[in-house]
């Protein structure tokens, strides 16, 4: 199988300047991921997993250890990539997904969802024609499509996200809690689009509040909550 992902020894941490220590959100970890698989990242509140995936995009730079990303022109660290490079894997190979749109003013929930179509050379009408096809299957109504996402509820914000974020197929697709917050159908035809993905060679890493909704499609898991056991702290009630 074609290896998407290579992580290895990566840690992260933050400076906590106001408490002047260093706090680890995770340590050493390594993991690998080939096309088409799935992989779901647990752990408790806190265990570092919206960290992980932000590390893996870049938003975050790693403190130690490599992400060794197969681009379609070779092997690349993500965790030292220059800007640049970064900025130009984001456009067409490596996709994020959250629970956010981040809107922006006078542009439309179309022209928001064809974008990535046409940052990656596509013909405007038929990237036009692909965003419409996208809103319709996740939900959105037909009147909102030439208006402008500002304004919308949070969940017709979340579904014009989930249309632009899963437009294009990508190399690697992260995935933090996309579906939060979602009613059934849109639920429904997010597994469909992921699954659809999978099955054209996506590489996936993702959390989910409920991975049952995703069952189907997972290949591995991995939990950050640390090793060690987690004490319950117990109080004896004294009557
Ligand atoms: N930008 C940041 N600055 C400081 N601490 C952060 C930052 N982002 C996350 N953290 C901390 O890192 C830990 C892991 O957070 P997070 O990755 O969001 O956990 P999870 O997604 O598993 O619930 C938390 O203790 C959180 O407070
Ligand atoms: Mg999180």
């Amino acid at each position: 199988m074609t290896c998407i992902l290579d992580v290895r020894g990566l840690s992260k941490g933050f400076q906590m300047h106001h408490l002047a220590t260093h706090m680890a959100a995770f340590s050493e970890i390594s993991l690998t991921l080939s096309a088409g698989e799935f992989l779901l990242l647990k752990g408790r509140n806190g265990a570092g997993k919206s960290t992980l995936l932000r590390t893996l995009y870049r938003s975050y730079l790693a403190q130690s250890g490599q992400i060794l990303f197969h681009s379609s022109h070779g092997v690349i660290d993500l965790a030292r990539a220059a800007d640049v490079d970064v900025t130009l894997l984001r456009r067409t190979e490596i996709g994020f997904v959250t629970q956010f749109l981040s809107a922006r003013p006078r542009v439309s929930a179309e022209e928001l969802v064809a974008e990535p179509l046409r940052q990656a050379g596509r013909d405007p009408a038929e990237a036009l024609e692909q965003a419409r096809h996208w809103l319709a299957a996740f939900g959105v109504k037909r009147t909102l499509w030439p208006a402008y996402p500002t304004t919308f509820s949070g969940g017709e914000q979340q579904k014009v996200n989930l249309a632009r974020a899963l437009i294009l197929p990508q190399r690697l697709l992260l995935l933090d809690e996309p579906t939060a917050s979602l009613d059934a159908s849109a639920r429904a035809a997010l597994i469909d689009r992921l699954a659809e993905l999978k099955a054209s060679g996506t590489a996936m890493i993702g959390v989910f509040h409920h991975p049952g909704d995703v069952a189907t499609l997972i290949d591995r898991e991995i939990d950050l909550t640390p090793d060690a056991p987690q004490e319950e702290t117990r109080t004896d009630v004294v009557v």
